[in-house]
Parts: C-alpha cells; structure tokens; sequence
C-alpha cells in the first residue's frame, strides 16, 4: 500500500492500520534491546536536535507536570481509585503499556526517568490507530523505528521503516496526534477536542491542508544530518519541542526554553479589529476577533482550563471612560463583576448540570472558542463564520461620551486561577506553583484613535470607524460572540 493521502485512503489508513515498508538492511544488524530502545537517554548520541527539543517539551513533561500530578492524585482519591490509568494512558503512555502502573496512585513515584512522559519509542513504534480518542494508538512489537524516511540509512542500533502515521507530510500522521489531543471522559463529555475540530476544518486536505506535524514539527530551513554518525545523508531535521500553551512550571531552564517558543506561537494566532461607532453624543464598541493560524479552535484542547479573555480600555483625553477585562496578571478572570466580560472557555458541568472544574467529573461541556476555518474560499460565505464580533456595552446601551482612544488585548492564563485555587485548597498543589504559572499577551495590543484608523465607512447610517492591522476586514459579515459569564448551573 502506497502513502495515503486521499480522503478515502485516510479512512482506510485508519482503520487497518498504516503501511510500513521494513528495511532492516542486510549488513546493519540492530544491537539496541527493547529495554534500551524505551529510553530517551539512549538516543540522544544519535539524534541530539530530536533529544534536545524533546526534553524540554512538553511530551517530556506530561507525567511529572505538577498540575497533572495534583489532578490525577486528588481524582485517584475522589473516585476511589477508579480513575487508574485513564489519565496516565496518555500522560505516561510507554509505562501504561508495559504494565508498570498496576496501582497509578503510588507506582507513578518509582517509575524510571525512561518510562516519563511522551517518549520518543511510544510515538516511533506506532503502527496503527485502533481508535481515534483516549490513546487508541497500536504499537508494533517488532522493535523497527518507524519515521518520515523512505530511505533510511542502515545503523547497528536499531531497524528503520517508513510510515505515513510518522511523517508529518501525510494526513493520516494527524491521526497519531489525534489519538492522544481527543479525551473522552469516563462519564462521556468529549472534553478536549483538538483532533475532530482539525478533522472538520479546512486544514484536513492534502494538497492544501496543514496536519497537526507541519504546524507544530516545523523543520530547520537548512538540511543537516538526522543521525550524529559519519556518512549520515543530508536532511530536515523536525522541531520535537511542540511548544503551544503549556509550561514547565518546576522546571525553570526548559520554561525558558519554551517561553519565546510559546509567545511566538501566540503572536500568529489571531487576527483582529477594534471598531467605534459614533451614536450622537456618544458612542459603540465592537471588536472582532479571527483565529487565522490554529488547524482548530482557539483555544483548544484543555479549553475547560483556558481563559482567553479581552481586554477593551476607551479613553477620553487621557481618562477612561470605558472598560472591560482589566484583570491583574494573577486574579481569577471570571469573578462575576463584569458583566461585559469575553472570556473564551468551556463551562463545564458534573451529571446533575452544576459546574465543576476536575477533568474526571465532568459529564458535559459548552464552549465558545473561536472556530477552526471551515473554507478558504472568500465567496464562501462560511469563510467569514471564524469572524467572531463582541459588542461593548453588551447589553445593548452606550457609552455616553465618544472615545478617542480604545485600546484592545487579548490575554490567557494557561489553567484559571479559580483551578489552581481549588487545588490548592485541597492540598494537592503548592500555592508557589499557583503564582509560577505565567499570563500571556496573545499578539500585540491595538490601539485605535481616528488618526489611526484604517477603515472608516457608513453601517446603517451611521459612521463606523475601525482599525486592523492585518488583513481582516472589518466590514465583512461576523457572527456574534456568545458570552459566558460564570458557569451558571444547567
Ligand atoms: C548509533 C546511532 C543511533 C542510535 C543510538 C539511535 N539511532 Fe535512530 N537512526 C540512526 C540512523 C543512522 C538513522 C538513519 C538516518 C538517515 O537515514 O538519515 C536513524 C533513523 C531513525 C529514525 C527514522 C526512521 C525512518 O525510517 O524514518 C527514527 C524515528 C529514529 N532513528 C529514532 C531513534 C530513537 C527513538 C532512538 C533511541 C531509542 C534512536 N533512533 C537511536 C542512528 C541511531
Ligand atoms: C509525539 C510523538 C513523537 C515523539 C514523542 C518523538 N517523535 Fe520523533 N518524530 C515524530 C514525527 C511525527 C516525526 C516526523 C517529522 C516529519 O514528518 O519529518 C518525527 C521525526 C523524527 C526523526 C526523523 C528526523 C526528523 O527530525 O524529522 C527522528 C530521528 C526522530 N523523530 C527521533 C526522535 C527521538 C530521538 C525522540 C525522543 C528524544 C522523538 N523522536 C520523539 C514524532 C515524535
Ligand atoms: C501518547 C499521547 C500523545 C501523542 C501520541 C501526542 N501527544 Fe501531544 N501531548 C500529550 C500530552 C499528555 C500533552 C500534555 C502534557 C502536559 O501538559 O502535561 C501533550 C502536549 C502537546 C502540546 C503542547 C500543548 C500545550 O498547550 O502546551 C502540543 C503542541 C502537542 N502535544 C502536539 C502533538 C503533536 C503535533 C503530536 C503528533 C506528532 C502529538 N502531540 C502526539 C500526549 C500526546
Ligand atoms: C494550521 C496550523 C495548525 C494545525 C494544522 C494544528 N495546529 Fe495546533 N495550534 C496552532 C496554533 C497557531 C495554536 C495556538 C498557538 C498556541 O497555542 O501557542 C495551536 C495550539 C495547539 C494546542 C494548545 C491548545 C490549547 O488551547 O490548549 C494543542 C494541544 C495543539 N495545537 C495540538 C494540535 C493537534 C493535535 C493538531 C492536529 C490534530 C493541531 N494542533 C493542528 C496551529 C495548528
Ligand atoms: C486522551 C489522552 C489524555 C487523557 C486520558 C488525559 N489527558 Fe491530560 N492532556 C492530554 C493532552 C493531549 C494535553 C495537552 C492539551 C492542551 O494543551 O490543550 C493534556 C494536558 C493536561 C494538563 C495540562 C494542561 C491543562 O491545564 O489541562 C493537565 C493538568 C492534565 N492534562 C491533566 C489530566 C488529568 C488529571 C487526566 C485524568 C483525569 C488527564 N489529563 C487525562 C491528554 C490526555
């Protein structure tokens, strides 16, 4: 079977499990046992680019994350131990595999460094998705490293094969990602879900489309050697350091690594345009915000932990005159008082509809992120649904004076201050962790005055003045925001 990248050979691909094309070469036989291949430490003479990025993301991060460690610990003790491995299917998937965590709640301080993490043997020995949510990843037992190379190089220490599930220039690589960034939970909300969004979105072709591997794997401009030993062909080497949100919050040399890489992320992400209406003596505010680089929604994944909130200050010589989402870098976000508040996030709820913040309770969930592009047809007039319009007042008043300067910001804090709190609370986190965990700027601030304006124009008679910096374009159809505030019980 060829590489697939046909919509129906994806679906088959799934479904039997990908193609490999083995090539243990005749003069290369592998010497590296199976208890050497699961460790990291052991590739990085080889492949030190890969180990480097690695170790510092957050794959290499997943089982001794405190946070997950306070979740898991705390989840284990409220369900009764009923949660297991559930959390450590993904979060410690090689050391699930191999049965080193029969009792999750006190075998996961005794597992060795190899077994921590996402590690480069669980992706690498991947041959087929038995499911595409809660770590339906199949390994293969025949100890070939499988990658992007159709024509790897023979070496002593291990056999190669090619595999469109490991190559990021395929669709069905998305897949392997997918399996791990969709999480069920076991009372059945679909709670994260990176995969299906990305799976209905625009970026799901080939040519065309981007999978999970090309945003977040991008490769070094320059060709260089994949393998540190003498003859190794000149190739892409492909960042491992997966940075999107998430930091190492005890880990204070690969935070810095990841900070820049984050910020970077973020700065791309969203497009966005603040407009002012003038309403007689006063005046109407609105703001529009496009998720124009994440292959599906902003935020995503962990969105019930995210608060993406917007910060909207209007000022009139010198004095504000309006504002909302002015919140200090380590308050809680949504505390109620501000009832024009856009906050993107997912309320989550428990089975009898009251809001909840712990994973494992969670029987439901209603989210408002910015949707994932679903065309990148301009005629289409779903290309325009990504436009997300939010109204200041909200209510439908206005401000009783005309601005002449609005400044908007989009901000995040990773997991809110309210999750941390309870955890905290509970005695399963240390509050010096609480205070480690950053808050982010997402892109630039824009400020608009009328000599800064871009675009001016008449809507409904009235005179709309408005300014982007990008290429959004203000006049263009928008859907309204859906505004959440609180989690008010179901
Ligand atoms: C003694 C050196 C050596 C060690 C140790 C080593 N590798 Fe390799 N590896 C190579 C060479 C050589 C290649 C082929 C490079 C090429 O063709 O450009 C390779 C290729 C690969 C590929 C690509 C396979 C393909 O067909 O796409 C993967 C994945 C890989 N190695 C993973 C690992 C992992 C994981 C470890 C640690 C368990 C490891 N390697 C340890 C030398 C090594
Ligand atoms: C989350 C899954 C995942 C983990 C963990 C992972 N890799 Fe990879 N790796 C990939 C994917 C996907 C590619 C393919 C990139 C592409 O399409 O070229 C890749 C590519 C490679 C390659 C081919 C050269 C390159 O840079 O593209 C090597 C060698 C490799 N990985 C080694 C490692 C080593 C060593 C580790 C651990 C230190 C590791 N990988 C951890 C998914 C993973
Ligand atoms: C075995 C399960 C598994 C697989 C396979 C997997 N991931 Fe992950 N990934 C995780 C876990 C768990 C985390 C979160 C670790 C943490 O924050 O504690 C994560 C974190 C990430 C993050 C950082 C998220 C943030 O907010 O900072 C990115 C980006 C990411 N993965 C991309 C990928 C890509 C791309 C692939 C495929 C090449 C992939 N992952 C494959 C389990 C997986
Ligand atoms: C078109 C590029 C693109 C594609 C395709 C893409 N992503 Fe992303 N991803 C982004 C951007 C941009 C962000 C937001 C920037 C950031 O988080 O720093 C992001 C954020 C994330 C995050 C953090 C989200 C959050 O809010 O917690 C995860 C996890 C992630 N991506 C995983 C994936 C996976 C898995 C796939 C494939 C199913 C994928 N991404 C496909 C660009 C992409
Ligand atoms: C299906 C795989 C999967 C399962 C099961 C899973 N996680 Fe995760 N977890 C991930 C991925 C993927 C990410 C990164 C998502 C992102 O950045 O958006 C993540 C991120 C996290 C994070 C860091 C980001 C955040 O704020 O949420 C914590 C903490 C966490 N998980 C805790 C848990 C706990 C506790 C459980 C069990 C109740 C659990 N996870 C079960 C895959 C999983």
């Amino acid at each position: 079977m060829a590489a697939t990248n046909s919509r129906s050979g994806w679906i088959f691909a799934l479904l039997l499990g990908s193609c490999t094309t083995a090539t243990p070469p005749p003069d290369a036989t592998p010497t590296m046992t199976r208890a050497e291949l699961v460790d990291p430490a052991r590739c990085q003479a080889c492949h030190p680019d890969q180990f480097h990025d690695w170790s510092a993301s957050m794959h290499a991060y997943a089982t001794d994350d405190p946070v997950f460690r306070a979740m898991c610990e705390r989840g284990q003790r409220e369900t009764g131990g009923k949660l297991g491995t559930f959390c450590l299917k993904c979060h410690a998937p090689q050391a699930v595999a191999d049965g080193l965590l029969v009792d999750a709640a006190t075998d996961i301080d005794k597992l060795p460094q190899a077994y921590r993490g996402v590690t480069c043997f669980f992706c690498h020995s991947v041959d087929a998705i038995a499911d595409t949510h809660n770590n339906g990843l199949h390994q293969a037992t025949d100890l070939v490293l499988r990658g992007p190379l159709a024509d790897p190089m023979a070496t002593t220490a291990h056999a190669s094969a090619y595999s469109d599930l490991l190559d990021r220039d395929q669709l069905p690589s998305s897949t392997l990602c997918g399996s791990c960034h969709d999480v069920v939970t076991p009372l059945g909300a679909q709670l994260e879900r990176g995969f299906q969004e990305w799976h209905g979105s625009v970026f799901n072709q080939s040519p065309g489309g981007n999978t999970c591997g090309q945003c977040h794997m991008p490769q070094r401009p320059q060709l260089s050697a994949v393998a540190a030993v003498a003859g190794a062909p000149l190739r892409r080497v492909h960042s491992h350091l997966t940075p999107a949100i998430d930091t190492a919050l005890d880990n204070p040399a690969n935070k810095a690594l990841q900070v820049q890489a984050v910020q970077d992320e973020l700065d791309k992400s969203l497009q966005s345009a603040v407009c002012v209406q003038k309403l007689g003596a006063g005046a109407r505010l609105s703001v529009i915000l496009d998720n124009v680089a994440a292959g599906h929604g902003f935020p995503s994944g962990s969105a019930l932990d995210r608060r993406v909130w917007l910060e909207i200050v209007a000022r009139k010589a010198g004095q504000i005159v309006y504002q909302s989402g002015t919140v200090a870098d380590n308050a809680v976000v949504d505390t109620g008082a501000d009832p024009d508040l856009w906050l993107l996030r997912d309320c989550v709820y428990d089975a009898n509809g009251a809001p909840v913040h712990m994973f494992w309770q969670v029987a439901s969930a209603v989210g408002n992120a910015l949707p994932v592009q679903l065309t990148f047809n301009p005629g289409d007039p779903r290309f325009y649904q990504s436009h997300i319009r939010a109204e200041f007042p909200s209510n439908g008043t206005q401000l009783s004076v005309m601005p002449d300067e609005v400044a908007v910001r989009v901000r995040l804090q990773p997991i809110g201050r309210e999750v941390l709190d309870d955890l905290v609370l509970s005695g399963d986190l240390t509050p010096t962790l609480r205070d480690a965990m950053p808050t982010w700027q997402v892109g630039a601030t824009l400020t608009w005055t009328p000599a800064t304006a871009t675009h001016t124009f008449t809507q409904d008679g009235l005179a709309m003045s408005c300014r982007t910096d990008t290429n959004l374009n203000p006049q263009a159809d928008s859907v309204p925001a859906v505004r959440m505030p609180g989690c008010k019980p179901k």
